[in-house]
């Protein structure tokens, strides 16, 4: 028995924040960020819609287009680094009552931007187990609630948005996730980090008025070693699948920035059409990329039942990973 990507689904929100809104905001431009990020817009959650909204929107979507019933589905794993709440309870919980969802197994993930692809490899392996039959994953992300709006070199890159999946299973390799690689070095914690409210710097006055509550990154260092990093790692999955990158339909990076795509694209030959481009339109939403981006392509019409994809991803911890997913949705 395989695991199979069985539907796709993603909610984006309204608002919208551009390149132009953030000239008024910090000391940035619009060309500025075009060249060195490919990034023009975002959609930035309203003030009363929490990350489980955003992910409750999105499951609908993916359990509906699986032809499932709430009720058959038995694990929801949430990747995410905005939960609606510090500690307990997880998003996972919280989306799982919105969707009528009761008893299944419920809990949420940490991986940064690869938290999509970390929850991906686990449905996998609760599937192919034969531990679960239908496993609900979503990557979601209210990152507008952890971004420094005074902050230019991080909140030109972040927007907010869901996306969500619904992982069954199959007897045909052809209609499988294929193959996953996860992999991760907190040697390099400091390269994306939110250094307060934690256990090592809990919530305090102090705290707060020393911003220690926003995300933080060391862009050019991460920048470097995500081309490098992504590259070596997608050239080993397809390797060790015996494949080439012109057995794969459409490559799907995590969207954080155009010139790491391109870098990586590039390095790999991959010709522009097979390459899912969505960082211009909704910027970096975290674990959400991925799935929003299989979804746009879906909705496109360019992603069919049978196409092979290739998931790339890298971020904080530092993680990273990659993915051959057969998609699978007849619905
Ligand atoms: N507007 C104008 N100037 C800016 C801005 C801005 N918004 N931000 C930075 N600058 C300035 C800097 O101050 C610096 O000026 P200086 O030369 O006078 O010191 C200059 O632009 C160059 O800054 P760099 O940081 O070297 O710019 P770089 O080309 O590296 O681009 C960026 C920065 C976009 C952040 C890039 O490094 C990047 O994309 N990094 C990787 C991000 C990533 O992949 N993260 C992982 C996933 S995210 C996650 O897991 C949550």
């Amino acid at each position: 028995m395989f695991a199979s990507f069985k539907s796709i689904g993603s909610y984006i929100p309204s608002k919208t924040l551009t390149n132009k809104d953030l000239e008024a905001i910090v000391d940035t431009t619009d060309e500025w960020i075009l060249q060195r990020t490919g990034i023009a817009n975002r959609h930035i959650a309203h003030e009363d819609e929490s990350t489980s909204d955003l992910a409750y929107k999105a499951a609908k979507q993916a359990i509906q287009r699986s032809g499932l019933e709430v009720d058959e589905i038995d694990a929801i794993i949430c990747a995410t680094i905005t939960p609606d709440y510090f500690c307990m309870p997880s998003t996972a919980c919280v989306v799982a009552d919105k969707l009528g969802i009761k008893y299944a197994t419920s809990f949420d993930i940490s991986a940064a931007c690869s938290g999509f692809v970390y929850a991906l490899n686990i449905a996998k392996a609760f599937i192919e187990s034969g531990l679960k039959k239908n496993v609900l994953i979503i990557g979601a992300e209210k990152l507008s609630s952890i971004v420094d709006y005074n902050d230019r070199t991080t909140c030109v890159l972040f927007g907010d948005g869901a996306g969500a999946a619904v992982i069954g299973a199959t007897e045909d390799k052809s209609k499988s996730v294929l193959d996953i690689h996860t992999s991760s070095d907190g040697a390099y914690q400091d390269f994306l980090i939110t250094p307060g409210g934690g256990s090592k710097t809990p919530c305090s006055t102090q705290m707060i008025s020393e911003n220690l509550q926003y995300l933080k990154m060391k862009g050019n260092e991460t920048f470097k070693l995500a081309v490098n990093t992504l590259t070596k790692d997608v050239q080993s999955i397809l390797k060790k699948n015996n494949l080439t990158s012109e057995n794969v339909d459409y490559f799907i990076p995590h969207q954080a920035n155009y010139r790491i795509i391109d870098a990586v694209g590039r390095k790999l030959k991959f010709p522009k059409e097979k390459i899912v481009l969505t960082v211009a339109k909704y910027g970096n939403t975290s674990a959400a990329s991925i799935p929003m981006a299989i979804n746009d392509w879906y909705e496109k019409g360019d992603l069919k039942s049978g196409d092979l994809m290739l998931l790339d991803t890298f971020g904080g911890g530092l993680t990273w990973g990659s993915a051959l997913v057969y998609f699978n949705q007849d619905n």
